[in-house]
């Protein structure tokens, strides 16, 4: 814990909360507690303020213009494999809304010197299982995680039926114990069933989504303090589904399935076979989550809404910290206004970071 990083956080705080008072005597207390403790704890205050500043930092996520409206739930009291599962449970809850998705994070509690936070091992809290079959190739699932899925296995996960979208157990751990499975139960797991506007076959693909993307394998970090367990959400951006995780080739591939059933000339790339899937299926993503009333955001708004947010950064005297190649989205980039310009992508504290893991666990 270096105290410059507690300062230069408190100060922004206080710059930036007239209401907080002056910055000074909180200073004080803070330098006192990481003399005695090595580190020191946030007000539930400046918990929600860096959890924010967090997001609006984040310079990979194109979302950010409601960066002020995120949801904290402060368990920071919450220390064990158990609590963690359950409040995770009543995070997607909540967060779900029934479909009106709600920016929400959940901050456990933080690592201190000598007792380490929890953490969550899966990458969000929902995600479908990779199924290998015999000769190690996926044959079912969503094979970025396929490595996941033989951890959770090897950990004694006996669950899910081999279909293309089970939904993985969590893999929580705390207190240097094994981890603990727990499985996230079905009515915490919002979905939505695929189908095209123009095309009745495509409902017969059987694909579907959740609702809801919720990292959960990133540390939030706050004015020296890390909270290695903070799973955060927003509501999808349809390209992140129809664009990525169907489409990529090592993910759910499914534009050849998607080419062959509108009749498309696949004999040749030149044909645009894959570009003219790659929009069917989009439409399909969002005309499913609209249909089911599930809150989603389509590229064009998303980015008119991120250039806002930019401008209002700027006026506010504001870096906006944006990494260009994450900003574009992956269909029909130039179409959008994110697309034209280049961004300053510096790192500001306080962050969401990928800290590597240390468990003894670790398969
Ligand atoms: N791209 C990730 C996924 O498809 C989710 C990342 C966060 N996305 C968001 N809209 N908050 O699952």
């Amino acid at each position: 814990m270096d105290p410059v990083d507690a300062e230069s956080f408190l100060r922004t705080y206080h710059a930036e909360t007239p209401s907080a008072g002056p910055v000074e005597p909180r200073l004080r207390q803070v330098l006192a507690q990481i003399g005695q403790y090595g580190t020191y704890t946030h007000t539930a205050e400046e918990l929600a303020f860096g959890a924010r500043v967090a997001w609006r930092n984040s310079g990979r996520c194109i979302g950010r213009l409601y960066w002020r409206s995120l949801r904290v739930r402060d368990h920071r009291s919450v220390d064990t494999a158990e609590g963690v599962a359950v409040e995770c449970v009543n995070h997607l809850r909540e967060a779900t809304a029934s479909g009106r998705i709600r920016p929400t994070i959940t901050v456990f509690a933080q690592d201190r010197p000598g007792r380490p936070g929890p953490r969550v091992w899966n990458e969000q809290l929902i995600r479908y299982a990779g199924h290998l079959g015999p000769e190690g190739a996926v044959v079912a699932g969503d094979a970025r995680n396929a490595a996941f899925t033989a951890t959770a296995r090897r950990l004694g996960w006996t669950g899910g039926s081999g279909s293309e979208f089970d939904v993985l157990p969590l893999v929580v751990e705390a207190g240097g114990k094994p981890p603990l499975l727990a499985t996230v139960p079905g009515d915490a797991i919002l979905e939505v069933p695929l189908e095209h506007p123009a095309h009745p076959w495509f409902a017969d693909l059987g694909l579907r989504w959740h609702a809801v993307p919720a990292i959960s394998n990133m540390c939030l970090e706050i004015g020296g303090v890390c909270y290695p367990c903070a799973p955060f959400n927003g509501w999808y951006m349809g390209t992140e589904i129809g664009a990525r995780n169907l489409a990529d080739e090592d993910r759910y591939n499914l534009l050849p399935v998607v080419a062959d059933r509108l009749g498309l000339d696949t004999s040749s790339d030149r044909t645009l076979w894959k570009d003219q899937a790659l929009v069917e299926l989009n439409v399909a993503v969002l005309h499913s989550f609209g249909r089911a009333g599930v809150t989603i955001t389509d590229h064009h708004t998303e980015a008119r809404r991120f250039i806002s947010h930019l401008e209002r950064e700027e006026r506010s005297g504001r870096i906006c910290p944006a990494d260009w190649s994450w900003i574009v989205p992956p269909l029909s980039g130039s179409l959008t206004p994110v697309f034209h310009r280049y961004y300053d992508d510096v790192q500001l504290s306080p962050a969401f970071v990928h800290h590597p893991r240390t468990s003894e666990y670790e398969g």
